[in-house]
């Protein structure tokens, strides 16, 4: 069963038809089609255009464009429309506009000008939502729903008073008694003891650092006060329209928004997803990314916003180079994408996004990019049996929203050094490069499938996850700063690793972090099991982190050398479990060894050339070469390249920016 009733790969792209004369949208219906576009996302910013009024509705346009999309037989991601509440809502109820924390309360003329907690902005969103679902219920072109866009781009929280007041029920509900915030909170530091609710504020702008404990549930009420805003809507299109898919776009891997949680409550996942065609490393973020939102639900997501070339929101704007959009759009298929999608279909011609690329240029049709598009849509159609192939992952990397926030709060901890996203591309970054499909995994999911778990960091760690961890059978690898807080951001009883202690068999006595520019040697030891080093490197370099640690019953795979923690450990092991004091420059040795025992290898099951990127999708194996260079790459078994029919056995020379998808 596909995402959507459309056979195959979806293949389309924002549509703005408000945007256009009616005898512009012959042409786009036409273009559409020669081009293969089978799905269009419309409506996502015409709240404005589509109710006039208060409870004043034109859905004029919105029908015919409908009816002739579906005449050419393109089907319809369908918003809801709220992703920009309307000038005269705004007007009548100005605090639907979100305030800063500095107290601004932000003007209209942009877009996502709302504040999540506003009663006024919540009640406009559902009763469109609900005028949309009744009135395009039996719609034969609707094949799904897009809430909102990319909740928390612009808008992430709102420091109002009707966000104060939001924030104060979720916190009670949370915690019951003032007695228990005030605990939680350690409001004894500081002298921050409440005696009433109405004390409670957002952490706004203060002379000093805020509470973090604080700061934490303000990230985990802003994210729960988004989704509030979400479920609001999927209630009615679900009773109005239950068999139509529910979905947001999500924003690859987003500091703000707690994914899972967020996952759990949409039909399938969809993303958004923009690698900057000028970083070198844009392919090996895009893909972690990807594989993100493809272990969400553990199942096929839908790239449902990409650049055909440049966007128009950074410094500057790199396009695409030959080649490159199709590169990309494969990669996002190989891992599990069901549909290559973009932002937008027509090039805009004024706003902000005038200069964002479409899949037809203002050019028009004689142009690079859209004979790009056009032999994209052919390629995407080659592949229609990918959609709904899944992928096997030996390996997982967790990742938990809010030890996230915890570990990025500001002002407050031994290092602002320690940036998640960093960590989890140091860990990935090497897997990807060989080939080894792997899953992101919150702590406390079921980790049996896997045989290597890598915590790259798990500051906030509760007694349950550890215990999920120690219930792991395969190798597990945990990062340096792991075990730190418990779930209200206070240090566990006895310090570092808190719950993890009898796990890793050691405590960390002292954070040690490096300054800035400086390294410290680190060296590989004989293990005592093997007689011989386990790492395959003798000497290895940390940066930036450093811990000294006491072993219990945990033995040492590398000690420091030199420096303020000449000859401590550094890389320690017990049993089947890894921990590292520290982050080392190249994690390649600790990965190796880690690998080589548990018996993972790449999905090719040989090395692969700099550069090229392997991924199975069910009986599909996708190399896509993002380097420089031909690569030849030996193939684990004979088939056909489903992208030129050519039968494939041996090896494959891949040309530069070049893809096979080879069937067997
Ligand atoms: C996304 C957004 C789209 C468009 C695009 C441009 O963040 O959802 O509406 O603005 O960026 O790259």
């Amino acid at each position: 069963m596909g995402l959507t009733r459309v056979p195959g790969l979806l293949f389309g792209g924002d549509y703005n038809p408000e945007q256009w004369s009616e005898q512009v949208w012959d042409q786009d219906v036409r273009l559409m089609a020669e081009a293969g576009v089978n799905v269009v996302t419309v409506a996502v910013f015409s709240w404005s255009r589509l109710e006039t009024a208060p409870g004043v509705f034109d859905f004029g346009w919105l029908d015919r464009i409908l009816d002739l999309l579906h005449a050419h037989g393109i089907a319809v991601d369908l918003a809801t429309a709220t992703a920009t509440p309307p000038p005269w809502l705004v007007r009548q109820h100005p605090d639907v506009q979100p305030v800063d924390a500095a107290g601004t309360r932000l003007e209209f003329g942009s877009r996502q000008g709302y504040c999540p907690s506003s009663p006024a902005f919540r009640q406009g969103t559902v009763r469109l939502a609900r005028a949309m679902a009744e009135r395009y219920r039996d719609h034969p072109a609707l094949v799904m729903w897009h809430i909102g866009n990319e909740y928390g781009d612009h808008t992430v929280e709102c420091f109002c008073e009707e966000s104060a007041r939001d924030f104060r029920r979720w916190l009670e509900a949370r915690y019951g008694t003032l007695d228990g915030l005030n605990s939680a909170w350690g409001t004894s530091c500081w002298g921050q003891h409440y005696t009433d609710w109405t004390q409670l504020a957002p952490p706004r702008k203060a002379p000093g650092p805020v509470n973090p404990a604080q700061v934490l549930d303000w990230r985990r009420f802003s994210s729960d006060a988004l989704l509030a805003c979400f479920e609001a809507e999927r209630e009615v299109l679900k009773e109005v329209t239950p068999d139509i898919p529910v979905t947001t776009n999500f924003m690859s891997v987003l500091h703000h928004l707690d994914y899972w949680k967020w996952a759990a409550a949409e039909d399938f996942v969809s993303d958004d997803a923009y690698p900057d065609p000028a970083d070198p490393q844009a392919p090996v973020k895009a893909a972690l990314s990807y594989d993100l939102m493809r272990s969400l639900k553990r199942r096929p997501w839908l790239l449902l916003e990409s650049a055909p070339s440049a966007v128009s929101w950074r410094a500057v704007n790199v396009p695409k180079e030959p080649g490159v959009m199709r590169l990309h759009s494969l990669q996002a298929l190989a891992h599990g994408s069901d549909g290559v999608m973009f932002f937008q279909w027509r090039q805009a011609r004024y706003g902000p996004e005038k200069f964002h690329s479409a899949m037809l240029p203002h050019g028009g049709t004689d142009t690079r990019q859209w004979r790009e598009t056009l032999a994209l849509g052919a390629d995407v159609r080659r592949l229609a049996e990918v959609a709904g192939s899944t992928t096997r992952a030996e390996v997982a990397l967790l990742l938990d929203w809010e030890s996230w926030w915890g570990l990025e709060a500001p002002e407050s901890l031994p290092s602002d050094r320690l940036r998640l996203h960093s960590l989890l591309l140091s860990w990935y970054a090497p897997l990807h490069g060989r080939g080894i499909a792997v899953d992101l995994a919150p702590p406390d999911r079921d980790l049996s499938g896997y045989q290597v778990v890598i915590a790259p960091n798990l500051y906030l760690c509760t007694a349950e996850q550890a215990a999920n961890l120690a219930a792991f059978p395969g190798r597990l690898v945990v990062g340096p700063f792991s075990g730190v807080v418990d779930a209200a951001d206070q240090v566990h009883d006895g310090g570092a690793p808190g719950p993890l202690r009898e796990l890793l068999g050691l405590r960390v006595e002292e954070f040690w972090p490096i300054p800035d520019g400086r390294t410290q040697e680190v060296s590989a030891e004989a293990d005592p099991a093997r007689g011989a080093p386990a790492l395959n490197t003798v000497r290895l370099t940390a940066r930036t982190w450093s811990e000294w640690l006491e072993l219990d019953d945990a033995h040492a795979l590398a000690r420091y050398r030199g420096g303020p923690l000449d000859g401590r450990p550094a890389v320690t092991r017990r049993g089947t479990v890894t921990y590292l004091g520290c982050l080392l420059d190249d994690l390649t040795p600790v990965l190796d060894e880690v690998l080589d025992t548990a018996g993972v290898t790449g999905v090719t099951g040989a090395e692969l050339p700099p550069g090229v990127e392997a991924c199975r999708r069910g009986d599909h194996l996708f190399l896509l070469n993002h380097g420089a260079a031909a690569a030849t790459v030996p193939l684990p078994a004979s088939g056909t390249d489903l992208l030129t029919g050519r039968p494939l056995h041996g090896s494959v020379v891949i040309a530069p920016r070049d893809a096979v998808v080879l069937k067997y």
